[in-house]
């Protein structure tokens, strides 16, 4: 499994989304394709960008009872994406249903990413919304562990705790890191930061950039400046 670049495609439309991956007329980009604009254009957005040639992160964070995580997995393994993800709150069981419904009739399946807690929850309103009092830190091994236990591939995570999940879970296991800026870039409303160089430094598989690429003059140099500080 190489290391690679993902472009967070966060747009609401499929205009928008196809007038920036028009630009891309060599290499084609591993691209991620969140709530968003899925709500907004439903599978056929999916299945429109795979024809294009280039691989899907198809993010949409899945937590519901077994059962019915087991079966939306289902349908999402026949749209044929290269990489979705769950919420690892929703235990170890239910993670284990989802690779279940994952898995197609040859054995082949997706890889499956959890989200542990979410960066945008700090160790405050875990304790204050949530009831967990054990610190953030903690929290986020321990459900990477659940992930690993349950068969998954890996977890997004800051690019902070790639190396500490890495050392808990082990090398195979898959980092996917957002919160990545250029080193004379703008961070925009993203607090923990880390450069594509030191991303890689620090083991991330795969960092995933939105605007520092779709909001570029010219999004396929930045692309490219990514993928050679990140990939070399
Ligand atoms: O534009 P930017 O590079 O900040 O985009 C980062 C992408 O990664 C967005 O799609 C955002 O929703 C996602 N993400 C994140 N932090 C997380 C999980 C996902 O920024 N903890």
């Amino acid at each position: 499994m190489g290391r690679d670049v993902i472009i967070a495609c966060d747009f609401d439309s499929a205009e928008k989304t196809f007038a920036f991956l028009d630009k891309f007329t060599g290499r084609k980009p591993f691209v991620k394709i969140g709530m968003e604009l899925y709500y907004a254009e439903g599978p056929s957005i999916v299945r429109e960008i795979k024809k294009r040639g280039h691989k899907i992160f198809l993010d949409l964070k899945l937590h519901d009872i077994p059962n019915t995580v087991k079966k939306s997995m289902a349908v999402l393994s026949h749209l044929d994406v290269d990489m979705c993800n769950l919420h690892a709150a929703g235990t170890i069981r239910m993670m284990e249903a989802a690779i279940e419904g994952l898995t197609r009739e040859d054995g082949t399946r997706p890889l499956l990413i959890a989200v542990t807690q979410l960066t945008s929850t700090d160790e405050e309103s875990m304790r204050r919304d949530l009831l967990i009092e054990k610190p953030i830190a903690d929290v986020v091994m321990h459900y990477a562990s659940n992930a690993k236990a349950a068969g998954l591939d890996g977890v997004v995570c800051s690019p902070l705790e790639a190396g500490k999940v890495h050392e808990t879970c082990g090398k195979e296991f898959l980092t996917v890191t957002p919160g990545v800026r250029f080193a004379d870039g703008d961070k925009g409303d993203q607090k923990r930061v880390m450069t594509p160089e030191e991303a890689r430094k620090i083991g991330s598989d795969y960092i995933v950039v939105g605007r520092p690429i779709t909001a570029a003059e010219d999004p396929v140099a930045a692309y490219e400046r990514c993928v050679r500080e990140f990939v070399g």
